[in-house]
């Protein structure tokens, strides 16, 4: 059964077992005796649920054309927080694992950075891409649709959220947090939740401080400027590393990135025409879909006619590029 049920005795885990699902992956219970998820799984179609949040954002999207601002189609921050978090991957999360999975040159940073910590808790975990298979993980994901699809054997998992984790000080020798930390409500308050329960904290995430970060991607520069209004009131890569108090490490990313993150296909233009490697990211959500089809549709226009190919001419000859992927250790 779980380590922290040693830490934290029976009546605290009962405690627990009120107000937080706790589990193990769907098909193998571990042998050690965990228990399945005590929180129902929603059972609602992907399609249904992406078009909820779709339809959200397109009437959100509507509302801000009529104020005359002329910036086109954009949601406030506001209305972007509001499918922020766990109800955007309630919403998003099955079209996940179809092209999101560990990419093993990443996995070795995060991995290395973890040192060598024995019990790991890997926060915002998600179906546990960067779980590391030698090290005893225990899982914190608040989304039932992405708990549902941890494969058989992944580390069994606490339904809970980052801002507030259910766990005593230091009960962990690490804690990790991979692209997730943009996803959640209060990110500072986070970071030290994870602070609080680990001695060490390692969090992948990105640097978009200052103006430089706009010239950095060509898909967010020429086709899709919105994901600047994603950034809006959030904590910047300053106010990360110092909740964690620690110092922020780049990670190129490699031209044939097997994590089918926003960045990933810096070298393979044509994938961000395919709708799959899309909906496996939140971003193209959030910004609307008017916003994603202007994109694509400018993009494939630009493949087409070799305009793409004319900008981006230095690319070819790269194997990794910068892309403002932090590593921060702590
Ligand atoms: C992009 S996925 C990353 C999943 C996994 N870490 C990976 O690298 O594949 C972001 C995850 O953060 C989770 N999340 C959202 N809000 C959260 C919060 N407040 N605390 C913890 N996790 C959260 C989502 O449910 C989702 O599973």
């Amino acid at each position: 059964m779980f380590r922290f049920r040693r830490q934290l005795g029976r009546d605290s885990l009962m405690r627990m077992r009120r107000t937080y699902a706790v589990g193990c992956p769907p098909a193998e219970p571990r042998a050690s005796g965990c228990r399945p998820s005590l929180s129902p799984e929603p059972n609602l179609p992907v399609r249904a649920q992406v078009g909820g949040v779709t339809e959200h954002l397109t009437g959100a999207s509507r509302r801000c054309d009529g104020d005359g601002a002329g910036n086109g189609m954009r949601t406030t921050p506001e209305e972007q927080r509001e499918v922020l978090g766990t109800p955007l991957y309630d919403a998003i999360g099955s079209a996940y694992p179809a092209t999101r999975r560990t990419e093993p040159r990443i996995a070795a940073r995060i991995w290395a950075a973890l040192g060598d910590a024995r019990t790991v808790l890997n926060v915002g975990a998600g179906t546990g891409s960067y779980e590391p298979a030698d090290r005893d993980v225990t899982a914190v994901e608040p989304s039932a649709v992405m708990r549902a699809q941890r494969p058989a054997g992944a580390a069994p998992y606490v339904a809970a959220a980052a801002e507030s984790l259910p766990f005593a000080d230091r009960s962990f020798d690490a804690a990790m947090a991979v692209s997730t930390v943009h996803h959640w409500p209060d990110p500072v308050a986070g970071l030290r939740e994870l602070r609080r329960v680990a001695r060490r904290v390692v969090v992948f995430t990105y640097d978009a401080d200052g103006a430089g970060w706009r010239q950095r991607f060509w898909l967010t520069r020429d086709y899709l400027p919105e994901f600047a209004d994603l950034l809006l009131g959030r904590p910047s890569l300053a106010d990360l590393t110092r909740a964690i108090g620690g110092r922020a490490e780049p990670v190129p990313v490699p031209w044939d990135c097997a994590d089918g993150l926003f960045e990933a296909y810096w070298r393979r233009p044509e994938a961000y025409l395919d709708e799959q490697v899309r909906r496996a990211v939140s971003v193209w959500t959030r910004v609307g879909p008017r916003a994603e089809r202007r994109a694509v549709s400018r993009l494939s226009e630009d493949l087409s006619s070799g305009r793409w190919a004319e900008r981006n001419r230095e690319l070819v000859t790269l194997d990794e590029a910068e892309l403002g992927l932090r590593l921060l250790v702590a």
